[in-house]
């Protein structure tokens, strides 16, 4: 099953306040797409935009799958995680008090996964081997990126095709972002996820990306068919290489 996320000349903000200017992307079924750009450029905004969660003012968000177009922006955020895209906010958004193990069935909520929570909660503990050996432990009592793992295993016990990830090395001792990034991979190696990766860090994300975009101000300033061909262009390596 093809699918794809089109977003095509969005405009979207808050109140008066425009952050996103006829923006267009597109993510295609299979790819690591990362979203690159330094703090307060409207990476969020996009993805809250595909979620439903920011409604733009104008342009499109589209799931085309097999030849259908389903307009987002008609949809709300539970239709559209009903329709297998899921989203692992910036920042985590755990509930501290509650356990590994509820905040996981707490991603499950919407009626069409409960029927696999008990398939989902296996895949999730096969993926993330530490959750298993912590599911009765507080989320709030665990490491950064722990928390961080619990987060994207979250957003999978929705049955996503399709996982945006806000920012997963955001607060994260170097070592760890490298194995959450590793993980993000590994879960679009083996289980054949679609991804779209906001993130500040140049070098870890564009380990993973099979291509990315630059946000600057609310529009995509360059646009990269490769790693190579983004590393040498002259924008990333005055923004991201001090070059
Ligand atoms: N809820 C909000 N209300 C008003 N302004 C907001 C809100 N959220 C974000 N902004 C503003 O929108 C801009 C882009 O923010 P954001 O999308 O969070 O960027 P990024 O994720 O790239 O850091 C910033 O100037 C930010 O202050
Ligand atoms: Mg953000």
């Amino acid at each position: 099953m093809a699918s794809r996320i089109v977003v095509h000349n969005v405009d979207a903000g808050y109140g008066a306040v425009r952050v996103l200017h006829r923006l267009s992307i597109e993510v295609r079924e299979g790819e690591t797409v990362a979203l690159l750009g330094t703090n307060g450029n409207g990476k969020s905004t996009l993805i809250k935009c595909i979620m439903g969660i920011v409604r733009p003012e104008a342009g499109e968000v589209l799931l085309e799958s097999d030849g259908a177009r389903i307009d987002l922006t008609k949809r709300s955020t539970e239709e559209i995680v009903g329709l297998g895209i899921a989203m692992v906010p910036e920042g985590r958004r755990l509930f501290p008090k509650l356990t590994v193990e509820e905040n996981l069935l707490l991603g499950a909520y919407r009626p069409g996964a409960r029927g696999d929570i008990t398939r989902n909660l296996a895949f999730c503990f096969e993926a993330f081997p530490v959750l298993r050996a912590r599911r009765t432990q507080l989320a709030g009592s665990m490491s950064g990126g722990e928390q961080q793992m619990l987060a994207v295993a979250r957003a999978l016990m929705s049955s996503p095709r399709v996982l945006l990830v806000d920012e997963p090395s955001v607060g994260l001792a170097p070592i760890l972002v490298s194995r959450v990034i590793a993980k993000i991979k590994e879960l679009k190696d083996r289980h054949h996820l679609t991804v779209l990766m906001a993130e500040q860090n140049f070098n870890q994300a564009t380990k993973i990306a099979d291509r990315a975009y630059i946000i600057v101000h609310g529009k995509i300033e360059f646009e990269g068919q490769s790693m190579q061909e983004l590393r040498g262009n002259e924008l990333v390596k005055k923004y991201y290489m001090g070059l």
